[in-house]
Formats: structure tokens, C-alpha cells, sequence
């Protein structure tokens, strides 16, 4: 199911990057803007293991990244700089693949590139209500992530928990109601709740290890504006 949004806060071309401030903005770090790629990076980027032609890597398993840890749009930054994004869980056979490398490696938690689409832009889209049924997205590709509530098509188990905080079913916003901090992002719990490897909605500004997943756009984008450039 390709459905993208719509988003003008998303911009696909680069040269439009001041309008892609993004919303999560938070009280302690205000007025953040997406990375640009650097293209040196690009060209040197970690490839630990790919999907479909799509490189990827953990940063836990990269020397100069191995303590790293970072909120959402800060994990968004880093894996941008390689022209790549936060890896999106759009099929079943590539969340296995994820889910296998948290298991093999004892990885606690990472970020993805899911999140709730609840800011300027999402207004006046009844496509995507009730929020927190049919308002995630990826936004490494602004493809929609399939209702929340009941196993995706194409996939044989819901990838989100069943459980968490209120012991409900995610995403469960479970932060909003502790002290009113909403739970926008997707994060991939490692049983943090009795509940094995499972997705999350995770308030963005929690510190994690991230997986990042080469991103056509950023690569296209370094690879037309500088010519002979191998990445
Ligand atoms: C909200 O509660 C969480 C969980 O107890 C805590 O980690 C976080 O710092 C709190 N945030 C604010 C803004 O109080």
C-alpha cells in the first residue's frame, strides 16, 4: 500500500530545506531544521548489512557512533548527513530483518522513522482520524504506516505491542498523560515490557542508538549535484 502524504512540511526538493523546519520541536531546543547531506560522508557511509539494495547500519556498530545516542530528529540529522534516514518498517520481511538485529545484537531500543503526523500540514486530512488509528507515517518516505489497531495487510502479526505503560495496546500516548509530553515517535522497544521485540510510540526527545537506511532522494540529490562522486 503506497499511499504518501501530502505534506508541505516534507519537502522532496533539497533546495527547499528552510521550509522543512521541522515540528518537534522542544522547549529545550528550539527552531531545529533538518541536515542537509554531506556528501563525503555519503560516499564513506557505513554498510553493515542492506535490504532490497538499500544499505543500512546500527550505530552502536560503528566505532566513531558507539556511544552515541540521540532523540528523534537528532538520529533523523545524523543518518541524513550519510544521505540516509531513520529506517522505515514498511513490510513484514523487513521488520523481521530489523527485529532479528536488535535480537542478535541485545540492542535495548532504537528509533525509526515513524511518527505521528499531528502538525502543521496534518490539518483538515480525515484520512487521518482517529490520530492514533490511522495518523503514523514514515518519514524517511512519507509513505502511510497501515492502521494501528489491527494487523497490517500483507503481514501475519501486528508489529505494534499489545502492551506498555497502561498495560494497553500501542501506541497508547502514555507520556501525555504522566506530565503532558505526547508520544510522536516510533520506537522499536527490546522487551522493555515483558513484551518482546515490539513498536512503540516513544516521546522524541528520549536518547537512543539508531538504524539508518540509504535514502534514494538524499543520494539521488548528492549524486546529480556533484558529478563522478562514487557512493
Ligand atoms: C515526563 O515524565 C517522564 C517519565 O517519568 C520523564 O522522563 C520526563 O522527564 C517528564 N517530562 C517533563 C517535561 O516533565
Amino acid at each position: 500500500m503506497k499511499v504518501t502524504l501530502a505534506i508541505a512540511t516534507f519537502c522532496v526538493v533539497l533546495a527547499c530545506s528552510h521550509a522543512a523546519r521541522t515540528t518537534t520541536t522542544t522547549a529545550t531546543k528550539p527552531g531545529r531544521f533538518l541536515s542537509l547531506p554531506v556528501p563525503a560522508k555519503c560516499a564513506s557511509r557505513p554498510k553493515e548489512f542492506s535490504y532490497r539494495g538499500k544499505n543500512m547500519f546500527l550505530t552502536t556498530h560503528v566505532p566513531a557512533l558507539a556511544n552515541k545516542k540521540v532523540d528523534w530528529l537528532d538520529g533523523r540529522n545524523l543518518c541524513r548527513e550519510y544521505c540516509m534516514d531513520l529506517v522505515a518498517l514498511e513490510t513484514q520481511e523487513k521488520n523481521n530483518l530489523i527485529f532479528r538485529v536488535i535480537q542478535q545484537n541485545d540492542v535495548p531500543y532504537i528509533w525509526t522513522a515513524g511518527r505521528i503526523c499531528d502538525f502543521a500540514g496534518c490539518e483538515n486530512r480525515p484520512d487521518l482520524e482517529p490520530k492514533t488509528v490511522y495518523g503514523w507515517f514514515w518519514s524517511a518516505t512519507r509513505e502511510k504506516i497501515q492502521a494501528t489497531n489491527r494487523i497490517p495487510q500483507g503481514w501475519g502479526y501486528n508489529p505494534w505491542s499489545q502492551t506498555g505503560h497502561k498495560k494497553r495496546p500501542q501506541p497508547d500516548n502514555a507520556e501525555y498523560d504522566i506530565n503532558q509530553t505526547k508520544e510522536q515517535c516510533l520506537s522499536v522497544l527490546n522487551n522493555v515490557y515483558n513484551d518482546g521485540i515490539a513498536w512503540h510510540d516513544v516521546a522524541c526527545y528520549h536518547e537512543k542508538p539508531v538504524i539508518c537506511e540509504d535514502n534514494e532522494e538524499l543520494l539521488r540529490y548528492v549524486a546529480a549535484t556533484n558529478p563522478g562522486i562514487r557512493l
